[in-house]
């Protein structure tokens, strides 16, 4: 796997290529698999020394969807034919925002039942480290699949990357809290952070791999330039491009049937990083849905693109891309990995 991450010739990221392809289209099928992205709220209780919308960046406009917002969010994305969702907030245990989100859940389920989704949409959450008895609230509103990136498994990077109060044993614990209650789990990594080695990718494969880890989401670090990694040293965009793609085909190589998205942060730094993503071995899409008004206070990291398109704009412009990529959409289709489907997590 090292070697997969250090290969630099253009005949070696060929043959990797087309390598991950094949096993991905062996494995998976062809479909790539739409979840309509939905920023609830950016307000957050932690402190990511990376992540542009931490509690100390005072320069963020901080917003939460209301309820309405968000099942309007979701009736686009049903009518778009984009059979899941993802629900994703900065990390926040209130219980008004977790009922929030527990009542829109049902609402959402209800509300989209049709004869192409006889349960509605499938619905994946991504708010941070919860409480066992917030995410137990949640999966038993309908939630069924929940995104929790490690960001890294070298403990040592972890704690430079986290005020000590976030540690990382509480997000081991967080993650086999997700699986106990019976999510699909996804989790991923930044790539190319300051310090990581192509050592320390090859073992968050195998972490993934011990983990049983149903879907992964991975992309590129971005500093951001209001947070304390903002002037980090980092590998120039085209090496960081690269490296996030030869992840994508290590682990897909590697684990072969999970869901690999290919993620928004890839195309912050390659116009068709996205497109690529899809040719390296990535099978889920995250277009945004989240109301243009608020897309702009939800980064992460600079250059997020699509801040000024709406969501029909997302729509046809990411259908354009994927048959670009020579792959088909999977329509009204809940697209869970054929890896939880085999250990019967899917429904
Ligand atoms: N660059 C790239 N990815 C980032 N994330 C947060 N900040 C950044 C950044 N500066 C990722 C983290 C987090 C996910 C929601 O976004 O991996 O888990």
């Amino acid at each position: 796997m090292i070697a997969i991450l250090g290969a630099t010739g253009a005949e070696d990221l060929r043959l990797i290529r087309s390598e991950a392809e094949k096993v991905l289209l062996e494995n998976c099928g062809d479909a790539v698999y739409f979840r309509g992205l939905i920023e609830a709220s950016n307000a957050c209780a932690c402190d990511c020394l990376y992540c542009g919308i931490r509690k100390s960046n005072r320069t963020v406009r901080r917003f939460t969807l209301d309820e309405e917002d968000i099942v309007a969010c979701a009736r686009l994305t049903h009518e778009s034919r984009y059979g899941s969702l993802v629900i994703q907030s900065g990390e926040r245990n209130d219980a008004k925002f977790i009922d929030l989100v527990a009542r829109c859940v049902k609402r959402i389920i209800a509300e989209t039942r049709c004869p192409e989704l006889p349960e509605g949409l499938g619905i994946t959450l991504s708010l941070g480290q919860l409480p066992y008895v917030s995410y137990k609230k949640l999966f038993d509103a309908g939630a069924h699949r929940f995104l929790l990136r490690i960001e890294t498994t070298n403990p040592e990077l972890f704690a430079a990357l986290h005020p000590v109060e976030q540690t990382f044993q509480s997000r081991l614990d967080s993650l086999a809290a997700l699986r106990d209650i019976g999510y699909q789990v996804g989790t991923g990594v930044m790539i190319g952070l300051p310090g990581q080695t192509l050592a320390d990718l090859a073992d968050d494969i195998l972490f993934f791999e011990r983990h049983d880890i149903d879907m992964i989401g991975m992309g590129p670090f971005i500093p951001h330039p209001d947070t304390p990694l903002g002037t980090a040293e980092v590998l120039p965009v085209a090496d960081r491009v690269r490296l996030s793609l030869l992840m994508i085909a290590a682990v897909r190589l590697k684990l072969k049937d999970v869901n690999i998205a290919s993620t928004t942060a890839l195309q912050a730094l390659d116009p068709v990083g996205r497109e690529k993503g899809l040719k390296f071995g990535a099978n889920v899409m995250m277009p945004q849905i989240t109301p243009t008004e608020v897309r702009k206070d939800y980064q992460l990291y600079p250059g997020k693109p699509c801040l000024d398109e709406n969501a029909l704009e997302c729509r046809s412009c990411l259908e354009a891309r994927i048959a670009l990529a020579g792959r088909k959409i999977g329509y009204n289709q809940w697209g869970d990995s054929r890896h939880a489907l085999a250990r019967g997590r899917g429904r």
